[in-house]
């Protein structure tokens, strides 16, 4: 195929959004809107070939697009989408080829799409290619002005068209394959000489034509695809359009979801075959849930790996950790980043996890903070165990050894070791190591006072 290029336009201000922050970098789906045009451009450009133009915000989202390998220019003043190209200029007028044009608040548009229009562009000979779409109600879209041969002769913008042009059902999606030379050689022959002032790059449709170059257009049937947003309303709109996608294609591949329009899924996450997603789960970022796993209603999960099997139990959160084979989480858990729960551990009710490290097999079932802790295979931690990991200053290691067993109410001040099969009994203060197959008490021994009474009752 031949080299393309991308430019992606996302100056504009989206004012409507109301948002301090630049329209673009607003998410759907798990993603900021630009990152998933990002993905749908890399579908026919490398990363160093796609250019995104920048503006209303434009160091923060050059940040979101550059660490993804692209470059990005500068549009200082929105002056129109054919301004907006023009900026690219310096980084493209050399790259031959073909240039795309995408916006970066349409993120529905697919990767295949974007194939599929260079495909034909290229297979059609022509020097542009326009993504079209007819549509029952065409409302403010450019409409597209077709010749005698069925080709592209010009776009028409809704301020600037007749009553009759504005009868035309077939729109403009702003979406362009361009060969790339002839952008470049006539970009600068776009005036200003319409109702809104700006440049506009639809009229390069017509200047190509009456230059002798062909414009053809590629229709597509999902007007989905090219919707963009202007507001919350319509992000959140376009959210839920992204979820439920998601969701139907986790069910089409074996996923069981009940109440599916209750779900949150990110794009990126994976859910294999037979697992269990209950009503009013978040599962978000690069997750990754095993086969028969369940997911109990109102979990949240971030960018953690749940294995095959395990039951992670109703409102329990967990977050950057690893859940082993056929363990048992929650419900009211929380696993606060950097936890790794190996195969059939028991982490129950109101149990907090942090940086700890529990082999197979052991059992914390409830009421415990388990910080900066490594924790041994079949050890049992009792209810209301408490790891003392800050000193103020500084985070410090718990070691439990395997099979051992923690009374409930412990106190285990860090840093402390405490051995293989050794035992702590319920209550204790356990400051020093505890050695391998011993007993640890660290608590007031118990007095009675036979015969007690309280002053207030005492005759003599
Ligand atoms: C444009 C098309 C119209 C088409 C419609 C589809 C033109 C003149 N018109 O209209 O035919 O039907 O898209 O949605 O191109 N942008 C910049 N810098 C600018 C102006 C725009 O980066 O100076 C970006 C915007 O952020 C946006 C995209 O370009 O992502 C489209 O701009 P917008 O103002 O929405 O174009 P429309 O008027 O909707
Ligand atoms: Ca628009």
């Amino acid at each position: 195929m031949t080299k393309t290029s991308v430019v992606i336009l996302a100056a504009g201000l989206g004012t409507r959004m109301r948002s301090k922050l630049a329209k673009v970098l607003h998410r759907a789906g798990g993603l900021t809107l630009i990152e998933h045009v990002v993905r749908a451009a890399r579908a026919v450009a490398d990363p160093a070939d796609i250019v995104a133009v920048v503006g209303h915000q434009a160091e923060k989202v050059a940040a979101t697009v550059e660490p993804l390998g692209l470059r990005t220019a500068l549009q200082a003043e929105q002056k129109g989408t054919g301004h907006a190209v023009a900026m690219a200029r310096h980084h493209l007028e050399n790259a031959g080829g073909w240039l795309v044009v995408l916006y970066g608040d349409v993120p529905l548009l697919s990767a295949a799409t974007v194939k599929r229009l260079v495909a034909e562009h290229e297979s059609s000979g022509k020097d542009a290619t326009v993504m079209t779409c007819e549509i029952a109600d065409p409302a403010a879209y450019g409409r597209i002005i077709r010749n005698a041969a069925g080709n592209v002769a010009a776009i028409v913008e809704y301020k600037a068209a007749t009553d009759e042009q504005r009868k035309i059902k077939e729109i403009n999606s702003g979406i362009y394959c361009f060969r790339s030379d002839l952008v470049w050689k006539y970009i600068g022959e776009i005036q200003t000489n319409n109702p809104a002032g700006e440049y506009y790059l639809t009229d390069l449709v017509e200047i190509f034509n009456k230059n002798g170059h062909t414009v053809g257009a590629m229709q597509i049937e999902d007007f989905n695809e090219l919707l963009g947003i202007n507001n919350k309303v319509e992000l959140a709109e376009m959210d839920a359009m992204f979820r439920m996608r998601k969701v139907r294609e986790l069910m089409v591949d074996g996923v069981t979801v009940e109440r599916p329009e209750t779900v949150t899924v990110d794009v990126d996450v994976r859910v294999a075959p037979d697992a269990w997603i209950e009503p009013f789960v978040r599962l978000s970022g690069s997750t990754v849930i095993g086969e028969d796993a369940r997911i109990g209603t109102g979990c949240v999960i971030e960018d953690s790996t749940i294995g095959a099997g395990a039951q992670i139990l109703p409102y329990s959160i967990v977050s950057e950790s690893e859940i082993g084979e056929g363990a048992r989480v929650g419900p009211f858990a929380r696993l606060r980043t950097h936890n790794s729960v190996g195969a059939n551990c028991h982490i129950g009710n109101f149990v907090e996890l942090k940086k700890t490290k529990m082999a197979a097999g052991a059992k914390a079932n409830h009421l415990a903070y388990l910080g900066d802790s490594v924790i041994g295979a079949k050890t049992n931690v009792g209810a209301g165990t408490i790891t003392c990991n800050y000193d103020g200053k500084n985070k410090h290691q718990t070691v439990i050894g395997d099979g051992a067993f923690i009374g409930s109410n412990a106190t285990l001040v860090a840093p402390v070791t405490i051995g293989n099969e050794a035992y702590v009994a319920a209550g204790s203060v356990i400051t020093d190591e505890v050695p391998d197959i011993s007993l640890a008490l660290g608590r007031a021994r118990q007095t009675v006072k036979e015969g007690w009474k309280p002053k207030h009752k005492r005759t003599s």
